[in-house]
C-alpha cells in the first residue's frame, strides 16, 4: 500500500506524469469500451478500427512513456534538494517495484490489443479504405478481379518477421507521406519489395492449371464510320512437356522448378532490360546483354537480396496486374461493342466514344460532364444522325461514365494506361514480353532471346474480317 501511495505521490509531483496518467486512463477506458462494443455490437469497420487499434493504443503508450519520464525529472531535480537524498533512495526501490508490476499488467493488455491491431491492419478494408483517396483506385479494381479474396498483405508483405518490420516501417513512412501530402501521384509500383509470388499464387494455382494451350479470340473495332470489325485468333502455348523430354516448353517455361531467371533494367519501371541471366537446373548459366547499353546503370533490387543481384523473375513479372488490372481503353471499348452494350451499328460510335473517354479531365466531375456531352458532340459532328440514334447515344453515356470512374483517377494522376499489364506485344506504354523478346538482347554468340511467333502461340488469324478458323470452330 505504501508503495502505491509513494508512487502516486511522485506522480503528483510532476505535471508531465499527471498528463501521462490522464492520457493512459482516458485512452485505456475509452478503448476498452470501444473494443467491447466492436466485439459485441458493431460490425467491424475501418474507422472504428483505426481509433480502437491505432489511435487509442498510441495515446496510451505515449502516456505510459510520460509517467516515468516525469518521475525521472522529479528525482533528478531532487539532487539539488537537501532532503532529496532520502526521497531518491526510497523512490528508486519503490518506483522499480511499481514499474515491474505495472509492466506485467500492461504486457497482457498490449498483447491483446496488439494482436487485434495486427489482425485489423492486415484486412483488405484497412488497406483499401483507410487512405481512401490514395488506395481507392487499387481497391476498386481489386474488387473486380478473380483475386479479391486475397488479403492485400498476402501479396504486399513478405513472410517472416523481417518483412513485417520492413512493411511497418514502409507503412509509417507512407502514412507520414499521406499526412504531409507529399506522396507520389501516381503511386509507384512496389514490386521490388514484394514477397516472391510463387508461394502466393501456388496456394491456389497448381502447375497443371496453367499448362496446355489456350485459344483466344480478339474482336476489334476500327474508329471509322462503320466501326469495322476484325478478328485475330491465336492459340497460346501456355506450356507443355518439352520435345527433349526434360522440363517444359512454351510460356510457363520461365516458371518451371529449378530454373532461375534474373534481369537488370536501367529504369525503375523495369522497361529497359539491359541484362538477363538464366541458371538452369544443372547449374549451367546463360547471359544475354543489350549491346551499347550501360549494364551497371541500375540494378533493380531482387526480393531476397540487395541491389546488384538483379530481379529474380516470378509470376508477377508477367502477371503484374493479377488484381489491379487497370484495363486499356481500346480493350474495354471493344468489349462493349462486341457485347452490344453499345450498338456497333451507330456510325462513328467507336471513334467518338474513344474521344470522350480518353480526353484529359482535371477532376472526376469534369470527366462525368465531359462524357455526358457525347450526344451533343455527336449531333454537332454528324447532324441528323444524332436524332436518329438519340436514344442509343443517351444510353451509352452512363456506361462510359462508369468505365471512366473505375479506371481513371484524376486526383491520383492515374490516367488510362498509367499501369499497363505486361502480357503481350509492345504498346506505347510497355514493351511487355518484348522487353526481353524484342530481339535486342543477345548472348555471347550474338543469338537473341527467341522472338519466333510460334514459340509463344500459333497465329490462326490476324486482323481478318471473316476468318475461316472461326467458322470451323463454330461447327
Ligand atoms: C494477388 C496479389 C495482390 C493483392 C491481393 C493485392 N495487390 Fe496490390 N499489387 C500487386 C502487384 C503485383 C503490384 C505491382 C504491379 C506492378 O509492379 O506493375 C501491386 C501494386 C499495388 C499498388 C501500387 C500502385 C499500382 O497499382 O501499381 C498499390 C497502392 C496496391 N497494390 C495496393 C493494394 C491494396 C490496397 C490491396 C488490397 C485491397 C492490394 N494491393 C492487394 C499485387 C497484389
Ligand atoms: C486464393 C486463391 C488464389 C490465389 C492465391 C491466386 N489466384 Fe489466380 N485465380 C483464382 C481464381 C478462383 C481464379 C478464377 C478461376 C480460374 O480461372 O481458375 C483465378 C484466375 C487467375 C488467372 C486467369 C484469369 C485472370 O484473372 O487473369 C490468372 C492469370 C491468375 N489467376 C494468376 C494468378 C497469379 C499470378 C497469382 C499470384 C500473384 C494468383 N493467381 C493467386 C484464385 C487465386
Ligand atoms: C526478363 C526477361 C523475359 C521476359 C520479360 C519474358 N521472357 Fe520469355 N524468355 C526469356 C528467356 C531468357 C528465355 C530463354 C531463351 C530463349 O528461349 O531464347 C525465354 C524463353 C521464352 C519462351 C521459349 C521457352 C521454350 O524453351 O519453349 C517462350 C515461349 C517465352 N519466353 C514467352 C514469353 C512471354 C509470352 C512473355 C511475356 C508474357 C515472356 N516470355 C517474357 C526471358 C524473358
Ligand atoms: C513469362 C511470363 C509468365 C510468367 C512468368 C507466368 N505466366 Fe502465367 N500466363 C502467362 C500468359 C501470357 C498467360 C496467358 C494470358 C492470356 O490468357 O492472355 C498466362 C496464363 C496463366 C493462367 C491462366 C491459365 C488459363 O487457362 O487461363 C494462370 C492461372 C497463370 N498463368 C498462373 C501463373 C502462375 C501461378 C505463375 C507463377 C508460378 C505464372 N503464371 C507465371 C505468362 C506468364
Ligand atoms: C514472346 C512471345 C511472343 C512472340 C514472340 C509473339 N507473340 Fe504474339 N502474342 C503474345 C501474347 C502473350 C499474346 C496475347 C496477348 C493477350 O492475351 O492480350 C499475343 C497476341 C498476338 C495476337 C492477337 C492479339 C492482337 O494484338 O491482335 C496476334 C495476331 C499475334 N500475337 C501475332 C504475332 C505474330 C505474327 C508474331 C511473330 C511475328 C508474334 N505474335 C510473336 C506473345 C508473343
Amino acid at each position: 500500500m505504501i508503495r502505491i501511495k509513494h508512487f502516486l505521490d511522485l506522480i503528483a509531483m510532476s505535471k508531465i506524469s499527471i498528463l501521462g496518467s490522464v492520457l493512459v486512463t482516458t485512452a485505456v477506458g475509452a478503448d476498452a469500451m470501444l473494443i467491447l462494443g466492436e466485439l459485441l455490437i458493431f460490425e467491424s469497420n475501418p474507422y472504428i478500427g483505426i481509433v480502437a487499434y491505432v489511435l487509442f493504443p498510441g495515446m496510451a503508450a505515449t502516456g505510459l512513456g510520460l509517467i516515468p519520464f516525469g518521475i525521472w525529472l522529479v528525482i533528478r531535480k531532487s539532487h539539488r534538494d537537501p532532503v532529496g537524498k532520502l526521497v531518491r533512495k526510497a523512490s528508486r526501490k519503490h518506483v522499480g517495484q511499481m514499474i515491474v508490476s505495472l509492466t506485467l499488467i500492461n504486457f497482457v493488455l498490449f498483447a491483446f490489443v496488439g494482436y487485434r491491431s495486427i489482425h485489423f491492419m492486415e484486412s483488405a478494408e484497412f488497406c483499401g479504405l483507410t487512405c481512401h483517396e490514395v488506395m481507392s483506385p487499387e481497391y476498386t479494381v481489386y474488387q473486380k478481379s478473380h483475386h479479391s479474396g486475397i488479403a492485400c498483405v498476402e501479396c504486399h508483405v513478405g513472410p517472416g518477421i523481417g518483412w513485417l518490420i520492413k512493411s511497418k516501417l514502409d507503412g509509417t513512412r507512407q502514412l507520414a507521406g499521406v499526412v504531409l501530402d507529399n506522396y507520389s501521384r501516381p503511386i509507384e509500383t512496389p514490386i521490388h519489395n514484394m514477397r516472391p509470388a510463387e508461394h502466393i499464387c501456388g496456394e491456389c494455382h497448381s502447375q497443371d492449371s496453367y499448362l496446355g494451350q489456350k485459344l483466344k479470340v480478339f474482336e476489334r473495332y476500327e474508329s471509322d464510320e462503320y466501326n469495322t470489325k476484325t478478328f485475330s485468333v491465336i492459340n497460346l502455348r501456355l506450356g507443355e512437356p518439352s520435345d527433349h523430354g526434360e522440363g517444359l516448353s512454351g510460356i510457363h517455361w520461365h516458371s518451371q522448378e529449378g530454373l532461375e531467371i534474373r534481369y537488370w533494367s536501367s529504369d525503375k519501371k523495369r522497361e529497359n532490360v539491359v541484362r538477363v541471366e538464366m541458371v538452369d537446373e544443372h547449374g549451367h548459366t546463360n547471359v544475354w546483354t543489350k549491346p551499347g547499353s550501360d549494364e551497371s546503370a541500375h540494378a533493380e533490387e531482387g526480393h531476397d537480396e540487395g541491389a546488384g543481384h538483379g530481379r529474380l523473375m516470378d509470376c508477377t513479372d508477367c502477371h503484374n496486374r493479377p488484381t489491379h488490372d487497370f484495363l486499356a481503353p481500346d480493350f474495354v471499348l471493344d468489349n462493349l461493342l462486341a457485347s452490344g452494350v453499345i450498338d456497333p451499328k451507330i456510325p462513328w460510335i467507336r471513334a467518338i466514344s474513344f474521344d470522350v473517354l480518353t480526353a484529359r479531365y482535371e477532376t472526376d466531375e469534369a470527366a462525368m460532364s465531359g462524357i455526358a456531352d457525347l450526344p451533343r458532340l455527336y449531333s454537332e459532328q454528324f447532324g441528323d444522325l444524332g436524332n436518329e440514334y438519340a436514344e442509343a447515344l443517351n444510353d451509352a453515356v452512363p456506361v462510359l461514365q462508369e468505365l471512366h470512374e473505375t479506371y481513371v483517377y484524376p486526383e491520383m494522376k492515374i490516367e488510362w494506361n498509367t499501369y499497363p499489364a505486361r502480357i503481350g506485344h509492345p504498346t506505347a506504354h510497355t514493351s511487355a514480353c518484348f522487353r526481353c523478346h524484342g530481339g535486342l538482347l543477345v548472348d555471347p554468340d550474338g543469338i537473341q532471346i527467341t522472338n519466333d511467333c510460334s514459340s509463344c502461340h500459333y497465329v490462326l488469324a490476324e486482323d481478318e474480317k471473316d476468318p475461316v478458323i472461326l467458322r470451323l470452330l463454330e461447327d
